[in-house]
């Protein structure tokens, strides 16, 4: 599938976007010479806060789109790899693994952590965030024109939906895993969009992506518009607008 990820897209919402990445490594216990993995790092420029804010010895940012990794920072200590999310099995454990919104996009999460477990070193931690936001209109809208039978074939059967448990089984796989302090949180985010038609540019930049990737140009063209027409109605005309966004953060620490 061709990598469609724009960073200038992405970006369009830079702050927003940012303080949830603040959350997640306010949840994360500083160590001295700290091994971090960063998962689904995207451009780099968080991943190079991580490394500093931890003074850490290394710091490997991963990411499958070269795109996003193209403009990737360079500083001591930290490098970046194009890779899957789901091939990360490293040689060397990692005191950190680290990933701020991109485990959605990876599928069976109690075997995914259960992987990211066996990477840790013995006090490793995991600190994850994810956003959960698919009973709002705007995910719902994309769901609903996914399933729709002419996109339903273009998309053969795709239909977009993350591979999110309920928060409370999170809680039950940490424990499971042998995570002996455990912390999982939903907090509601609310992003003040200048209208409406700003919640079109923030989901073009992440989540639409998925069925940009799996269309061709006319075809992802017709899909936009749908979506616009099936989106916009359904969301009230408020300037500024409130776009209300939960995520969930998970960290844990081993013994
Ligand atoms: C929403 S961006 C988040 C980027 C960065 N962590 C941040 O907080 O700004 C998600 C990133 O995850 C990457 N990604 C999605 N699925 C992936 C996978 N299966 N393997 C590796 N990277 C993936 C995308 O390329 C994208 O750069």
């Amino acid at each position: 599938m061709p990598d469609v990820w724009d960073p200038a897209q992405y970006q369009r919402f830079r702050e927003e976007r940012t303080q949830p990445f603040h959350d997640l490594l306010a949840l994360v216990e500083p160590r001295q010479s700290m091994r971090a993995a960063d998962l689904g790092c995207g451009t780099g420029e968080l991943t190079l806060l991580l490394h500093r804010t931890l003074a850490a010895r290394e710091t490997v940012g991963l990411d499958n789109s070269a795109a996003m990794l193209a403009a990737a920072p360079r500083e001591a200590g930290l490098r970046f790899e194009q890779q899957e999310i789901e091939q990360f099995a490293p040689g060397e454990p990692f005191d950190l693994i680290f990933s701020n919104a991109a485990l959605h996009w990876v599928p069976d999460h109690p075997e995914l952590l259960r992987r990211l477990t066996a990477a840790l070193a013995p006090g490793g931690q995991l600190a994850v965030q994810m956003p959960m936001n698919d009973a709002h209109a705007s995910h719902r809208a994309a769901h609903e024109l996914a399933r729709t039978p002419e996109f339903s074939a273009l998309l053969g059967g795709f239909e977009g939906r993350p591979p999110l448990l309920d928060p409370v089984r999170y809680a039950g796989l940490l424990r499971d895993f042998g995570f002996v302090r455990r912390k999982v949180r939903v907090e509601i985010y609310g992003h003040l969009l200048e209208s409406r038609e700003q919640v079109i540019e923030w989901v073009r930049g992440a989540l639409l992506i998925d069925y940009q990737k799996r269309l061709r140009p006319p075809d992802w063209e017709r899909f936009l518009k749908a979506y616009r027409e099936l989106l916009l109605p359904q969301l009230p005309d408020q300037r500024p607008f409130l776009y209300t966004y939960p995520r969930i953060f998970l960290w844990g620490a081993l013994p």
